[in-house]
């Protein structure tokens, strides 16, 4: 079969654009710890204000020292605001949306997950470097989606 010179030329660049990508998720999920999500629990956003965890939400500490903050997104704010955690310890975020999808990322950090109605999305992080931390919502959700910012503090 006679392939033309040029269609080879772009069947070799399509051959490498693919791996380019895929070697790109291999990279971050290895080395910079990006996982898909893995945890599936659910929460009916109708009733959030009156749940026991996601009606006003606490900021715990578990009896290993580690520390679990439940966090409901919802136009256009982050639910508690600001978020205080010590440093150099296990942060468990339990994050929810009260109306739509809302995004959850801690700028600077690689703590970023949906906030997802219906569902709880949950990672752990540490934060070696005590300080203020802008959390932006990177999902657009309506028109002040660019003020919903919230605050972390490192202590
Ligand atoms: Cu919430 Cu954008």
């Amino acid at each position: 079969m006679n392939v033309a010179f040029y269609e080879r030329i772009w069947m070799w660049a399509a051959t490498a654009i693919i791996a380019i990508f895929l070697g790109a998720i291999f990279v971050t999920a290895a080395a910079q710890a990006v996982e898909p999500p893995s945890h599936i629990e659910t929460v009916d956003p109708t009733t959030i204000l009156s749940h026991p965890e996601f009606g006003k939400p606490a900021i715990t500490t578990r009896p290993d020292g580690s520390v679990v903050v439940p966090v409901v997104a919802g136009m256009f704010s982050f639910a508690p605001d600001p978020i205080e955690v010590p440093a150099n310890v296990r942060v468990t975020f339990r994050l929810t949306s009260a109306d739509i999808i809302h995004g959850f990322q801690v700028v600077g950090t690689n703590a970023n997950a949906m906030a997802i109605p219906g569902y709880v999305s949950q990672f752990t992080v540490t934060f070696p470097k005590p300080g203020e931390y802008a959390i932006a919502c990177n999902e657009y959700c309506g028109l002040l989606h660019h003020n919903m910012v919230g605050k972390l503090v490192v202590k």
